[in-house]
């Protein structure tokens, strides 16, 4: 069980496209505010205005690429506004803080699949994130097939982003990324499977957040 202290919990969501976390994330917000307690749901890349401006540039389909170094630093760009304007605040509030997406995903898009150093993302995530770490990280993990043929039915005719429109090598290295990465942080990660139906995925990771923090009616809100 973790002791809270007066921060709050800082929970963060992860796993290739498709896997259904907004939904989740949707879900698990629901149930802690009936018991009153308060949330703060946000994303990244964004999650703030300054930092949702920094995702339009990221995530622009069209734009010309750019290499994976200078990606990497808008990535912490955006993260260290949106520490700084969104997810603190609220963690200094006694807030849930829910994020879709956050350094992991860095760890595994930028390094795993952008080869950018360990050690340059460990120097960003020091000089960025300091301790402001996750409490818990949830990784929804769905076969890569299956992801991508969920992400292009929610996408429908809109153009693919910059990711999306990556290969099924690309997002199959993407998946055993994050699942390397839950098997080097045990503590930290736990990864559930996202092929199921939501309402089963939703009380799974019910039962993880019950096993891990105080969920006591009202105490922090
Ligand atoms: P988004 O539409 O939010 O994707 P999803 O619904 O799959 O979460 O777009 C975010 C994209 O940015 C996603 O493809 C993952 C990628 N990304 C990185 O490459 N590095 C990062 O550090 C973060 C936070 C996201």
């Amino acid at each position: 069980m973790t002791t809270l202290g007066s921060r709050g919990s800082f929970i963060t969501f992860e796993g290739g496209e498709g896997a259904g976390k907004t939904t989740q994330i949707r879900r698990l917000k629901t149930r802690l505010e009936a018991l009153s307690l308060a949330c703060h749901v946000t994303r990244e890349p964004g999650g703030t205005p300054g930092a949702e401006l920094i995702r339009t540039l990221i995530l622009d389909g069209q734009r010309p690429p750019l290499d994976a170094l200078t990606e990497t630093l808008l990535f912490y760009a955006a993260r260290a506004n949106h520490l700084a304007e969104g997810i603190r605040p609220a963690l200094m509030r006694g807030e849930f803080v829910l994020c879709d997406r956050f350094s992991d995903s860095t760890r595994v898009y930028q390094g795993v699949l952008g080869a950018v150093p360990q050690a340059t993302l460990d120097a960003l995530e020091t000089l960025v994130v300091a301790d402001t770490k996750p409490d818990l990280t949830i990784i929804l993990d769905i076969p890569t097939e299956l992801g991508m043929q969920r992400a292009a039915a929610r996408r429908g005719a809109d153009h693919a982003d910059r990711f999306e429109s990556e290969t099924f090598g690309f997002h199959e290295k993407l998946r055993q990324g994050f699942l390397d990465l839950a098997r080097a942080h045990p503590q930290r990660i736990i990864v559930i499977s996202a092929e199921c139906d939501e309402a089963s995925i939703e009380q799974e990771i019910w039962m993880k957040i019950s096993e891990r923090f105080s969920l006591e009616r009202g105490k922090r809100a």
